[in-house]
């Protein structure tokens, strides 16, 4: 990024002089190894946004303003969604007069999507699924339900801001329609995001926002403004795109490709497994999510006592442990669990270790002596 900033500062599609045009293809370039390490069909499959969150609000409102949302019209999520994942869809459905159906979560804060044949109808037009979980770390069988959605004629749209950087995610395989993913989680800079749609829909649909960078040509005829879109994924990309953020996230996504994403996956599977098994020995502690590990992924979130979460979260802080504490952007899973205040949560990647586990219990224990001492 440093040296793209130094050598290639220009704007992207806008100039015939050199240095716009390597900047254009550094661009380019980025869109073609993000949509490689999906298995996208084409890198014209790829929009980059600023994040998860825009991804997924450009998918919803691409969808609200062709009118393929209407109403009358279905879309499923479930309750254990980050907040990414549902407000975009609940503003899109006050909007269009539909409804939302919600998957409901069980006593471990896993959506049922087992009972998603008993919800779905020849009304859904979207099932939007969290692949897997910023809470209990769950993965969900997007495959599975990518399978009954498209019985029932729903897209699928995938939040992938918590698979993507922890595991191979292969859009073909999984049968998806739109996948939503951040940067700044996957070892990229904040700013960046991915919508990955199927070529054949962006082909199609026309873009929500229009401005710099969406058009082939305007032209005013006999008082109308008409307008000729671009191609994918530049139409859905518009005014001056996030360049050199792009190709941050494409340095960090080459760089996850060369230690390979099956690795990045089981090297955190021995820190889930290692985490749960050693948070396991302390009293009074909760863990949030399924006990087995091979249900989940790279996060594990739990609860000391009944001490407020942000309380522990402090306490860790003081011995330089970093983790995230409070109701995570899912308030209504947080609240399904009984746990209202929220919980304190440790996530792993390819820079941790057993000793930084081993530093999190030891500073636990502390805390718990601490307490039942005062
Ligand atoms: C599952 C999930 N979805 C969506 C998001 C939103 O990501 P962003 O804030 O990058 O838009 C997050 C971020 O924490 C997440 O964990």
């Amino acid at each position: 990024m440093r040296s793209f900033s130094k050598l290639r500062y220009a704007n992207v599609h806008r100039g015939a002089y050199r240095v716009s045009l390597e900047a254009s293809k550094a661009y380019e370039d980025a869109h073609e190894i993000v949509g490689r390490h999906i298995n996208a069909w084409s890198w014209e499959e790829v929009i980059f946004t600023r994040n998860t969150t825009e991804a997924i609000q450009l998918a919803a409102l691409t969808l609200l303003t062709n009118g393929f949302i209407s109403e009358g019209s279905e879309i499923i999520v479930s309750e254990s969604e980050h907040h990414s994942n549902l407000l975009p869809w609940v503003r899109i459905a006050r909007l269009a007069k539909a409804k939302i159906k919600l998957i409901p979560v069980n006593s471990e804060g896993i959506p049922r999507w087992d009972i998603l044949e008993d919800l779905i109808s020849e009304k859904t037009r979207v099932v939007s699924v969290g692949h897997v979980s910023n809470v209990t770390g769950y993965k969900s069988d997007v495959r599975r339900i990518a399978e009954i959605a498209h019985k029932y004629g729903s897209l699928v749209v995938v939040d992938g801001a918590q698979s993507v950087p922890h595991m191979k995610v292969n859009v073909r395989e999984l049968n998806i329609d739109f996948l939503a993913f951040s940067g700044h989680k996957m070892l990229g800079p904040t700013g960046i995001g991915v919508l990955w749609g199927r070529l054949e829909y962006l082909n199609k649909l026309e873009p929500p926002l229009g401005g710099g960078g969406t058009v082939r040509r305007v032209k005013l005829e006999s008082n109308n403004i008409n307008i000729e879109w671009n191609n994918p994924p530049w139409k859905f990309e518009a005014g001056t795109p996030p360049i050199i953020e792009a190709i941050g996230l494409s340095e960090a996504v080459s760089y996850l490709s060369r230690i390979g994403m099956e690795n990045v996956e089981s090297h955190e599977r021995i820190l889930t497994e290692y985490t749960l098994s050693r948070l396991g020995e302390l009293e009074g502690v909760r863990i949030l999510g399924p006990r087995d590990s091979s249900r989940r992924l790279g996060i594990v979130s739990f609860n000391v006592r009944s001490i407020d979460p942000s309380m522990v979260g402090a306490w860790l802080d003081s011995y330089n442990i970093a983790v995230r504490s409070g109701l995570h952007c899912a308030h209504i899973l947080h609240d399904k669990l009984g746990e209202s205040n929220g919980s304190v949560r440790a996530s792993f990647y390819i820079y941790n270790c057993r000793e930084d586990i081993d530093k999190l219990i030891d500073a636990l224990k502390e805390l718990i002596v601490k307490v039942s001492r005062s």
